[in-house]
């Protein structure tokens, strides 16, 4: 199958089926509610500072697309709304750009969105087989990106029948993507979160993004695709480590930025994942509809949604600016409390800061 195929039907299938995990774990948390914020709603200041630039509230449209005419609509729809809200935008995978360069303008949407932060996306699997610095800065400099995501999509290869399973010295190559690249490089995953155990070899990166399990599953999409193994994909429907544990075990390894995504689904949930110790947030799933529709102006609305609810959560929290957010009391119930327990989390530390 063309990996133009394949795209389309990922697509068709995120916009048709049930492709979420079972549970979103941001729902086992909860803030202290302040009856006295002392704040004024219309006096906070939701802005952020991530890799150099400036963002409205703490919020990307996350990695989605690229490499088809039909990519370059939703990119384009994108990258209008990241611009007239003034968010960040990741792109998707670029190695069809890279393996046929008459693909760049598929990716190519600076020119709609000149100020916004853009990162460009190549998976680590290519890099195993041989991509090099030279490949990551042709992806970041044709498209005028500012940074480059490497996905790790373990789970997504493994369960689809063409998957790509070249992941041995993935850390050393990371190692020396990072010496040789003059902008940011993170590490991002794409559904199954990122463990302490691995963020502590991660900490030399500027970042990552945790993707953890909560929203999009790339195994059940793949469930819908699938003609042989179908049950044993189906069993990795659920597979992950909880975004809201990834971001707060991201933190106790002592990465530098992290991004909380996997499930993201209002601005409380952005509020949630900041007070748990991400610098920003990352949606892909939920603006999908509209980006197939080009409808910029749906899309504008969503995010203005979203800063409102991350406002109204900053507000009832006491909060001037995102960072108050990080000294405000979390709880935990349900899964995953279970979870938080038993990898040792400080629930004393997140119940009375
Ligand atoms: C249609 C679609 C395509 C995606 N393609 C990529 C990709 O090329 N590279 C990548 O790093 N992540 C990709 N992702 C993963 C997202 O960037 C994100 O990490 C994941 O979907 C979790 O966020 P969500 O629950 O808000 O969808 C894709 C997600 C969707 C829905």
């Amino acid at each position: 199958m063309t990996t133009e195929r394949r795209k389309f039907e990922h697509i068709k299938i995120c916009l048709e089926e049930d492709v979420q995990s079972k549970h979103n774990y941001l729902e086992d948390i909860s803030f202290l509610h302040s009856a006295l914020p002392e704040v004024n709603f219309d006096d906070i200041e939701t802005e952020v500072k991530i890799f150099g630039k400036r963002l409205s509230f703490p919020l990307f449209i996350s990695a989605m697309t690229g490499g088809t005419e039909e990519a370059l609509k939703i990119n384009k729809a994108i990258a209008k709304a990241c611009q007239k809200t003034e968010i960040g935008m990741g792109l998707g995978s670029q190695r069809a750009m890279i393996e046929d360069p008459s693909l760049t303008h598929t990716y190519d949407i600076r020119k709609y969105a000149k100020d916004i932060l853009l990162i460009g996306n190549i998976g680590l699997p290519q890099f195993v087989k041989g991509y090099t610095e030279k490949e990551a800065m042709f992806a970041v400099n044709e498209i005028k990106a500012d940074m480059l995501a490497v996905h790790l999509n373990s789970l997504q290869e493994v369960s689809q029948p063409e998957g790509d399973l070249s992941f041995k010295n993935g850390l050393s190559i990371l190692k020396k993507l990072k010496e040789k690249l003059p902008f940011p490089l993170i590490a991002k995953e794409t559904g199954a979160g990122i463990s302490r155990e691995v963020a502590e070899h991660l900490t030399f990166l500027d970042g990552v993004d945790v993707a953890g399990l909560g929203g999009t599953s790339w195994s059940a999409v793949e469930y819908y695709r699938a003609n042989q193994h179908k049950e044993t994909v189906k069993r990795l429907w659920n597979w992950g480590i909880p975004t809201p544990l990834s971001i707060a075990e991201c933190k106790v390894a002592g990465i530098r930025t992290i991004i909380g995504s996997g499930g993201v689904r209002t601005g409380f949930d952005i509020a949630k994942c900041i007070a748990l110790g991400a610098s920003a947030c990352g949606i892909a799933l939920p603006f999908l509809k509209p980006a197939v529709e080009e409808n910029v102006d749906a899309l504008v609305e969503k995010i203005e949604t979203l800063k409102r609810e991350f406002k109204i959560a900053m507000f009832l929290n006491s909060c001037q600016n995102p960072i108050d957010l990080k000294t405000r009391p979390l709880f935990f119930t349900g899964e995953l409390s279970k979870l938080m327990e038993q990898r040792e989390m400080d629930f004393h530390y997140f119940n009375y800061r």
